[in-house]
């Protein structure tokens, strides 16, 4: 593992282009894999975790051929996965272990596969999958609750589904095997979360339609999509915004980023709290779009005031709630994050690694069975913060070193390949050091 000490930073200026959004990458190439034609995916994620989905979908069938400005994907198509006869590795990708059972259970002419990951992997809850597949109809196995899972093509039956956690990875993982299975499936929501399956579905030719909490798909025979332009991602895009909000004298641009509603509430976050972001960042529309919206951003350093994000809030910022922490560590008066248990469920448990890591660095903070409590003391000291091999808390660590008294040096900062390979860079090179 490697460590690495980011010191406090005078100030951040310039532009940064958001890296190619990570749920995004996943599911262009998952549908690429689905559809009947060859799908042309421009910007797609070069990271680890997409690159494992990469993989993942040439071991079923998929070839893939890069061009210069992007990748041509050409699929088995919607019902004809192929069977690699050896495990299917995932990595560290959370979002491709629950999503592509979706679409292999739904194999009618039968085939098995089996799915496993890292030790983090291992640790993610993957009954909340398999319950609405085998309600479908599905045949698919899992060591209890857990990874390794083996899954049986089989044909499949609508359902209305009632979801018990607001998770954007259940609801696509239904989606997907929704568009194989005889007769209509829904899923309702307790609280909206990102709809870029939905979109994409749209795009592809699926009968989509939303109502309140409720998203649904009929059937389908071939999901027709040509291109898919992956904006950039606002998870990533947030740790220099925050880098920015925090270090004073700071103010930056970020360009080429999606500005879909359903990922940008850390954004709404930061300017309740007082942070200075202006940009047009999509509102609420009243039907399902079938685009992706994308904007520029203007951040600057700005007094902060503590706030309190409550559940409803938690799916449209949960890869950012680490980062509400540790601007809540800045801002005068407390602030706390209420209904994240899904926290708990992540690369790390979230709470108990923010919370100690943040409290290791000076952070008067708490954590709660649902969330944490921060009292702002005007900053942190600094010190030694471990990733813990999750991607978002190497990177949190970077972002509290910049605005620090002392520093910080991370432990395990490799894992941000996970998501951003060139996260220091990049912020290296906004920070001028
Ligand atoms: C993701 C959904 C979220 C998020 C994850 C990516 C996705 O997980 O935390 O990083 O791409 O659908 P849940 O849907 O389980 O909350």
């Amino acid at each position: 593992m490697s460590r690495r000490f980011f010191r406090p930073a005078p100030r951040l200026r310039g532009t940064v282009t958001a890296p190619p959004d990570k749920s995004l990458s996943h599911r262009a190439a998952l549908l690429a894999a689905m559809a009947a034609e060859p799908v042309f995916v421009a910007n797609y994620l070069q990271a680890e975790d997409t690159l494992a989905t990469l993989r993942a979908v040439e071991a079923l069938g998929v070839l893939v051929e890069t061009r210069d400005d992007g990748l041509l994907l050409r699929g088995p198509g919607l019902r004809a996965a192929a069977e690699p006869g050896r495990t299917i590795d995932v990595g560290n990708a959370g979002t491709l272990i629950r999503l592509l059972p979706g679409w292999l259970a739904g194999q009618s002419g039968g085939g098995s596969w089996t799915l496993d990951g890292d030790a983090s992997i291992r640790r993610r809850p993957m009954g909340r999958i398999a319950e609405p597949l085998r309600a479908m109809g599905a045949h698919l196995e899992a060591a209890g609750d857990f990874a390794p899972l083996s899954i049986e093509g089989r044909n499949l039956t609508g359902i209305d589904y009632a979801m018990p956690v607001a998770s954007a990875q259940v609801k696509s993982c239904v989606l997907l095997a929704g568009i194989l299975a005889d007769g209509r499936t829904s899923v309702v929501e307790p609280a909206p979360s990102r709809d870029h399956t939905e979109r994409l579905l749209l795009r592809g030719g699926v009968d989509v339609r939303r109502k309140g909490a409720t998203v649904s798909v009929g059937t389908l025979d071939e999901l027709e999509l040509e291109s898919i332009v992956i904006p950039g991602d606002p998870s990533s895009a947030a740790f220099h915004a925050a880098a920015a909000v925090l270090v004073p004298g700071s103010r930056i641009v970020i360009s080429d980023m999606a500005a879909n509603w359903t990922r940008v509430g850390f954004y709404r976050i930061l300017q309740r709290m007082g942070g200075i972001v202006v940009g047009p960042l999509e509102e609420e529309p009243a039907g399902l779009p079938s685009v992706e919206p994308v904007c520029e951003l203007d951040v600057c350093h700005g007094p902060l005031v503590g706030t309190s994000v409550e559940r409803g809030e938690v799916p449209l910022a949960i890869d950012e709630l680490p980062l509400v922490a540790l601007l809540g560590c800045f801002a005068e008066g407390e602030t706390v994050v209420r209904g994240a248990e899904e926290l708990r469920h992540k690369e790390s448990d979230r709470i108990a690694t923010v919370v100690d890591g943040l409290r290791g660095l000076g952070a008067d903070i708490e954590a709660t069975p649902d969330g944490f409590a921060v009292r702002g003391t005007g900053g942190l000291d600094g010190g030694v913060i471990a990733a813990h091999a999750d991607h978002r808390l190497a990177m949190l660590g970077a972002v509290a070193g910049l605005a620090s008294r002392n520093g910080v040096e991370v432990d395990g900062i490799e894992a941000a390949a996970v998501s951003y390979p060139g996260f220091v860079d990049d912020l290296a090179a906004l920070s001028g050091s």
